[in-house]
């Protein structure tokens, strides 16, 4: 079953010139993708090309300025305000920074049980379950009474997964929860999001920049370049050959692999999307036809989609 869809997004800003309107930037290009219950949906792609955009639409915080965006089956922004209300706490958040997402001025114990209070759950259930999540991502209970700044970077980030699942949400978008972390830590934090997301049988979707963390976690990979989905495969998928162009440049970046090679020149500028596949440019297989016709996403196997003209 489908739990989140978002359905040919598109989205663009306005940029402030000096004195005058800028230029129009187009950071999402009709982006499909779908979440299904129980499942970890890794969104991978380097810095600019719009993961947090994508976040920010699936997280119902910006509408898309084209497109649907559907949550539990139903178009969000098409329902009346209480109706989007009533589902907000279904979905929830953790981003890079927990120091920036967390009031600094709010005892830990607040901070976690606040989704509750706002829900009108009594005193006591509200301090049981409090409780009983603070143990869950493994925070001692001295916490309760401490405040964001006394705590470290992994602690932090424990407290925002606390906060996130308290309420039971169906969906949690995290945007790089463990880019700002030591690697040691970064490791304790992928393993209990893997064990959260067993235990609450939520479903995620989980954005970074560093691929071999998103293949760590993620059943399905979703590859993204200059605010479209180039390829969209079972985690499994990505150890075969026939990847997109890109995917395969990622993949042979990674530090450690024995022909480790940085993707070759700058991601082009969203202000000049490229015609034709966005990715042409950089690409090491293009041919003229890459230049003039926009690759479409098309199915390879079952679950494996490719928008590339030479796969
Ligand atoms: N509110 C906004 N107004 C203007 N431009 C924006 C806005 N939000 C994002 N952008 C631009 O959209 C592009 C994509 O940004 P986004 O934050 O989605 O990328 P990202 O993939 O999350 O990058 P990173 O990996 O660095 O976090 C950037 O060029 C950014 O400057
Ligand atoms: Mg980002």
């Amino acid at each position: 079953m489908t739990v989140l869809e978002l359905r040919e997004v598109s989205k663009s800003y306005r940029l402030r010139g000096f004195l005058r309107q800028g230029p129009e930037l187009q950071v999402l290009a009709g982006v499909s993708l779908s979440l299904r219950r129980h499942e970890i949906l890794g969104l991978v792609g380097e810095s600019g090309c719009g993961k947090s955009t994508l976040a920010r639409l699936a997280l119902a915080l910006e509408k898309p300025d084209q497109g649907e965006f559907l949550f539990l089956g139903q178009p969000y922004w098409r329902l009346p305000r209480r109706e989007r209300r009533n589902l907000r706490p279904r979905l929830q958040a953790v981003f890079q920074d927990p120091a920036a997402s967390l009031n600094p001025r709010m005892r830990i114990g607040d901070l976690i049980s606040e989704p509750l209070r706002l829900q009108g759950v009594s005193r006591e259930e509200t301090r049981d379950r409090t409780l009983k999540m603070m143990e869950m991502v493994g925070l001692p209970e001295e916490a309760l009474s401490r405040f964001p700044h006394q705590l470290s970077g992994g602690q932090r980030q424990r407290v925002a997964l606390a906060r996130a699942l308290i309420t039971h949400p169906e969906v949690v978008v995290l945007d790089e929860p463990t880019s700002a972390l030591d690697v040691s830590v970064q490791a304790q934090i992928l393993n209990l999001l893997l064990d959260l997301q067993h235990r609450f049988g939520v479903s995620y979707i989980f954005i970074s920049h560093d691929l071999p963390v998103v293949l760590y976690l993620a059943h399905r990979v979703a590859v993204m370049y200059l605010g479209e989905i180039v390829e969209m495969a079972p985690a499994a998928d990505l150890e075969k050959p026939g990847l997109h162009p890109y995917t395969e440049l990622l993949l042979a970046s990674i530090p450690g692999e024995r022909k480790k090679r940085p993707v070759a020149g700058e991601p082009p500028s969203l202000l000049r999307r490229p015609y034709g596949c966005v990715f042409h440019p950089r690409c090491p297989e293009a041919r003229p036809l890459c230049q003039r016709e926009k690759p479409p996403l098309r199915r390879v196997s079952r679950e494996h989609f490719i928008a590339c003209h030479r796969r």
